[in-house]
């Protein structure tokens, strides 16, 4: 018997246990649509879901599509979940798994001692790093806590879909993804050809650049007051005062700049009589851009023109 091959035979040792989809809302419907398969008890998802006309929602369209029934629980104005919150309804003993979203990339919470909380109730952790494609920079990344997490390839490289979940405790290694959530070859292409490490990098840098222009302007409220040493956010988040957030929109793109609400609408399903925290996050949030394809000679104008428009309008 053949002891030493001439080659390697396998290397499951080294592989990560990632399943390609076509989006994070696809990943999100392969792992709901195999839990319910399980038993009936539900999903607690965070208060803050977005719904666009466009889009839908990324967050909640797989949970009715999977059948999946759900409550919620609350979060801060910044979007810090409420632990205790969290607590009392998983002592219900109706939910069988936590979603937790790290809104625009960064994890506002002690990831490990809620992961552990869920657990302890037996319900099992989904992370929504839709908005961190590699979950960091750091030797433990966001989406490596819990049993599943989501990542969405084309909010951070520029692909039309993709998207991929980490099984961590390969609980669907055996479960094939259905023909429509397949990533196309096209994005898989682009996904294995970009160095998305420095493209992560110069996004973080990006974000301090225009952290200390905000820093040095006022006026609006950054959404993180810190972020941690590896974190790579989506974009820079503020809290817009005053009924302002409208007039600052439409003056950023007036002159160019193209920033984004995420969520300026919630799902119905969440209610301002019940989560009026969540609905002023809505109310007054705006994203800035801080992606990777920012080009050096653009930086100089584009700092200007907030500066302008933050004076101009707040
Ligand atoms: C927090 C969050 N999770 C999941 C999704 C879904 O991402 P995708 O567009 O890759 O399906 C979105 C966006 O729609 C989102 O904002």
């Amino acid at each position: 018997m053949m002891i030493i091959h001439k080659e390697a035979k396998s290397l499951s040792a080294f592989t990560e246990r990632r399943i390609f989809t076509a989006s994070a809302r696809a990943a999100m419907l392969h792992i709901l649509s195999a839990l319910t398969e399980k038993d009936d008890r539900k999903i607690l998802l965070p208060a803050y879901i977005g719904l666009s006309k466009i889009e839908g929602s990324g967050v909640f369209d797989p949970v009715r599509a999977a059948g999946m029934p759900h409550g919620f629980y609350g979060l801060s104005e910044r979007l810090v979940p409420d632990i205790q919150c969290i607590e009392n309804q998983l002592r219900t003993g109706q939910y069988k798994a936590v979603f937790l979203i790290h809104y625009f990339g960064c994890c506002q919470t002690d990831l490990q001692t809620l992961v552990d909380l869920c657990h302890d109730y037996d319900a099992l952790v989904i992370e929504d790093c839709a908005h961190t494609v590699l979950g960091g920079l750091g030797p433990q990344r966001l989406g490596s806590y819990g049993d599943f997490s989501i990542h969405s390839i084309h909010k951070s490289l520029a692909t039309t879909d993709g998207g991929f979940l980490f099984d961590n405790k390969g609980q669907l290694a055996q479960r094939p993804v259905a023909e429509v959530s397949r990533i196309s070859r096209q994005s898989l292409e682009t996904w294995a050809n970009t160095d998305v490490v420095s493209a992560s990098k110069r996004r973080r840098e990006n974000f301090f650049r225009v952290a200390s222009c905000i820093e040095r302007v006022g006026g609006v409220e950054p959404l993180f007051n810190t972020i941690a040493a590896c974190e790579v956010p989506l974009n820079f988040p503020v809290l817009v005062p005053d009924n302002r957030r409208e007039a600052l929109y439409f003056r950023l793109m007036e002159a160019g700049v193209a920033p984004t609400a995420l969520y300026h609408t919630l799902i119905p399903e969440i209610s301002r009589e019940e989560f009026p925290l969540a609905y002023r996050t809505a109310d007054t949030i705006l994203n800035l851009p801080t992606h990777p394809d920012i080009l050096e000679q653009h930086w100089p104008t584009y700092l200007e023109h907030l500066e302008i428009a933050i004076k101009e309008t707040i």
